[in-house]
């Protein structure tokens, strides 16, 4: 799809991943809004860019008019034609029962299943819904929309469940979404990473590579940002990819 006199929305753009797919869609020729709750990183980029080319709006994926803000930002640019889910949320890294015998908060886990899950649906949807009044290009479409699970909607590691529930969640809710949108002509695809060094691991890139690299088949190395934002862009270069999961994981399998 070419992305030329389109906009595109990347929601967690301020993110690692957010960031390296924002650059790309802008070499790509898309005018982009970059959606996220870390206002000082989302300006900052977008300041970087030129107000030309990237717009930053503060934008929390749990609101419906924070979303639709960010939604109608684009809009008012250019028809929407991509967007990028990858919002980041909590993390408690806690088991079901800890040591005292006491049961992991249903709050809690609802929580992380509202910002991850909830969160990419309201943003599919509502995406979805703008795309849906765009003129179809040529081949008929109108628009894709990525979302963001992770190899831990697959296979969840101790400590997971609300995260490994949400993630299954975002990789079920793509088959039913892409059938859902066919009738408008959007797609959409759903990426699980493996484990590529963001910020969100809060420590240098040196110091996260010798912890989680040698765990890594081939090649033995966390993934690069950039490698998460080339597939995405594959993906909306490509027609034919709809409805399904990709893994982007160099063949790791995470065990217990
Ligand atoms: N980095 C990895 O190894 C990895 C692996 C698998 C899956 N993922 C998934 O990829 C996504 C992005 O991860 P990342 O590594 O780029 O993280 P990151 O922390 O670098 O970026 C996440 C961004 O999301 C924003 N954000 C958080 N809550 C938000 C909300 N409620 N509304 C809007 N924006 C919000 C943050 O401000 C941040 O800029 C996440 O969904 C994560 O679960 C990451």
């Amino acid at each position: 799809m070419d992305l030329n006199g389109a906009s595109a929305l990347v929601v967690g753009g301020a993110g690692g991943f957010g960031e390296a797919t924002v650059r790309r869609l802008v070499t790509a020729g898309a005018k982009v809004v970059i959606a996220d709750m870390a206002v000082d990183k989302g300006q900052k980029l977008a300041d970087e860019l030129g107000s030309d080319v990237a717009t930053f709006v503060a934008t929390d994926v749990t609101s419906d008019e924070s979303v639709d803000a960010a939604i109608k930002a684009a809009t008012d640019l250019a028809p929407l034609r991509a967007t990028v889910v990858v919002h980041g949320g909590p993390a408690a890294g806690k088991r079901m029962v800890n040591r005292k015998g006491e049961a992991y908060s249903a709050a809690i886990f609802a929580r992380t299943v509202d910002v991850f899950l909830t969160g990419t649906f309201r943003v599919t949807s509502k995406a979805a819904a703008a795309m849906s009044q765009n003129e179809p290009l040529d081949s008929g479409q109108r628009g894709v929309v990525i979302t963001t699970a992770s190899i831990a909607g697959f296979e969840g590691q101790v400590g997971q469940s609300d995260y490994s529930a949400a993630k299954g969640g975002v990789i079920g809710l793509t088959l039913t979404a892409a059938r859902d949108l066919a009738p408008s002509g959007v797609r959409v695809m759903c990426i699980a990473p493996g484990t590529f060094f963001t910020p969100a691991y809060g420590m240098e890139e040196e110091e996260a590579q010798a912890k989680w690299g040698p765990g890594v088949p081939n090649p033995k190395r966390m993934g690069h940002a950039d490698e998460y934002a080339n597939l995405a862009l594959q993906i909306v270069d490509n027609d034919y990819l709809n409805g399904t999961t990709i893994r982007i994981d160099a063949a790791l399998r995470f065990n217990i």
